[in-house]
């Protein structure tokens, strides 16, 4: 009983320390990502990395990535300048998904369910990391057409 009260009070503390699990065996073909926006469990992360975008927001990546937008008709379905249109904006600051690097990442790579085509095959990991810089670049506008507005 009292290690049940112990695991939930952790669980609800927002300063416990986040562990994680010990590595599964070499052969496992676990996913091996770990997503920043999960909630853990038991305050207990599954094993995984956290991959990190190799060119850390470089001016001349995000304008190829820019230009492959056009080119994969990504914004055919996003809309240009990816503000949204049958698929969701990917400048509004809000995200179904995730907005760290590594989740915009497993959008592209691995397509998404509702809808989100997965484009790693097509375009490989750097092709999509060029992706991931130019999305990431985009400015948030202050205000966007997602927005709610209290009644009058
Ligand atoms: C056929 C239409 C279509 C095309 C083409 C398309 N997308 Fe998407 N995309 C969607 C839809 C619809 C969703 C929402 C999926 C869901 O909610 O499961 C989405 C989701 C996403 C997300 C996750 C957004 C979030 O809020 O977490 C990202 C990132 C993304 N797309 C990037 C791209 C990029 C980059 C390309 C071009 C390589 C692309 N998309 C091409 C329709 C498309």
């Amino acid at each position: 009983m009292s290690r049940w009260i112990a695991f939930l009070s952790c669980l609800a503390a927002v300063s416990c320390g986040r562990q994680v699990a010990p590595a599964p065996p070499s052969d496992s073909n676990l996913p091996a990502v770990r997503y920043e926006a999960h909630i853990v469990a038991g305050n207990v992360a599954p094993h995984g990395v956290e991959l990190t975008n190799p060119h850390n927001a470089d001016p001349a990546v995000a304008k190829r990535g820019a230009l492959m937008f056009t080119a994969m008709n990504c914004d055919g379905c996003h809309g240009g300048d990816a503000s949204g249109w049958v698929g969701p904006s990917l400048s509004d600051g809000r995200w179904r998904y995730g907005g760290a690097d590594s989740e915009v990442f497993n959008s592209i790579y691995y397509g998404r369910p509702k809808g989100m085509p997965a484009f790693g095959g097509a375009l490989g990991v750097d092709g999509v990391w060029a992706l991931v810089t130019y999305i990431r670049s985009l400015p948030v506008p202050p205000t966007v057409p997602t927005e709610s507005w209290p009644e009058p």
